[in-house]
């Protein structure tokens, strides 16, 4: 175990679960965030899902990180406390800690027991690193638990969890980073790019199912969580490429006309209504490139894969180009 391994708990409480679910369902149409599908059987899918033959985004944002992590260090700079936003696994952060040999590590991840099984290992591999592992929601307002002042700061967010915010949401959660990197700190973050709509929908989804168990699972985790009655075979899922907004979106359609009862409250769908369980926003680099700059940050290097499919970016914090909320909006539009 590593010298230093803290645990820091600030998971939502299960009424703001409850308050988000049902305001959601009472919606037109019915939504429902992307981060309520991490409970501990969520992130176990998520991580079969990065397996699959369809699911590129994984293995070629890890092809670039193993490709280009000497220089990703460098420029992020050594002895730093890195962040990692929506950590999961960790699995990716191990391509850049040979390299990078920050003095701390900060996992943050909205899935508790996951988190802490990941952090722990990682924390076994690496006994030389402090690790201060942080449960929390960064769609909220987020501390950074542990932050001694000499050390300098550096993020990473992998996996395009930007692309699950609206643009505008998207440039409100990259204006917090910033706040807490400070000025010159470093953001590396992965972004899918625009592409063939077809290779897109094939990997949200897959032949096996994997990515249909994984958005049914979130009616299940609702019935144990909050009492719900959701009948699982009644519902399938749905994963399609909007093109005027530049997103996949997942939803979950009602086969039927059907009541369905969630902490206590009723809640009737009819056949075919859909509740929209996620979005995924697709970028090209000069669109994120945009988004960060009005978010507060000058981009200093892309890296892409051979088949333009993924790109990561190396963005630094930078106050004087902040932009508003509105120049966010249109920036990406
Ligand atoms: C798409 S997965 C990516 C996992 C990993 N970073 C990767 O690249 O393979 C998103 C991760 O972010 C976490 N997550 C999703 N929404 C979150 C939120 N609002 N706050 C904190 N963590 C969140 C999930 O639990 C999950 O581990």
């Amino acid at each position: 175990m590593s010298k230093t391994f803290n645990f820091y708990d600030f998971h939502p409480a299960l009424a703001d679960f409850r308050a988000e679910v049902t305001d959601g369902l009472r919606a037109e149409p019915k939504m429902l965030s992307p981060k309520f599908f991490y409970d501990k059987a969520g992130s176990e899918l998520f991580d079969a899902i990065t397996e699959l033959t369809e699911y590129y985004p994984s293995r070629t944002e890890i092809g670039i990180l193993e490709r280009h992590g000497e220089d990703m260090a460098r420029l992020l700079g050594r002895q730093c406390l890195l962040l990692e936003l929506g950590s999961g696994s960790s699995r990716k952060i191990r391509l850049l800690l040979d390299a990078l040999q920050p003095r701390v590590y900060m996992p943050m991840d909205i899935s508790r027991e996951h988190l802490i099984g990941s952090a722990e290992a990682l924390a076994a591999d690496y006994p030389e690193l402090e690790v201060h592992a942080a449960c929390a929601d960064y769609s909220a307002e987020f501390e950074i638990p542990y932050g001694p002042a000499h050390l300098p700061r550096a993020a990473f967010f992998p996996g395009s969890s930007i692309g699950n915010f609206e643009p505008t949401a998207a440039g409100e959660l990259l204006q917090r980073v910033a706040e807490h990197l400070g000025d010159g700190g470093r953001l590396l973050i992965g972004v899918d790019l625009k592409k063939d709509p077809l290779r897109l929908q094939r990997a949200y989804d897959d032949a096996e199912q994997v990515t249909a168990a994984f958005n049914l699972n979130l009616l299940q985790r609702i019935n144990r969580e909050l009492d719900g009655d959701f009948e699982l075979q009644q519902f399938s899922h749905r994963a399609l490429y909007n093109p005027q907004q530049g997103r996949i979106e997942m939803h979950l359609v009602s086969h039927v006309d059907q009541t369905v009862t969630v902490a206590g409250e009723r809640f009737s769908f009819v056949a075919g209504e859909t509740i929209h369980t996620e979005s995924s926003y697709k970028y090209s680099v000069a669109e994120f490139q945009q988004l960060a700059n009005w978010a507060g940050y000058q981009a200093e290097q892309v890296w892409t894969d051979d088949e333009q499919l993924f790109s990561v970016h190396c963005l630094r914090v930078d106050s004087r180009s902040t932009g508003g909320r509105q120049e966010c909006r249109e920036a990406v539009n």
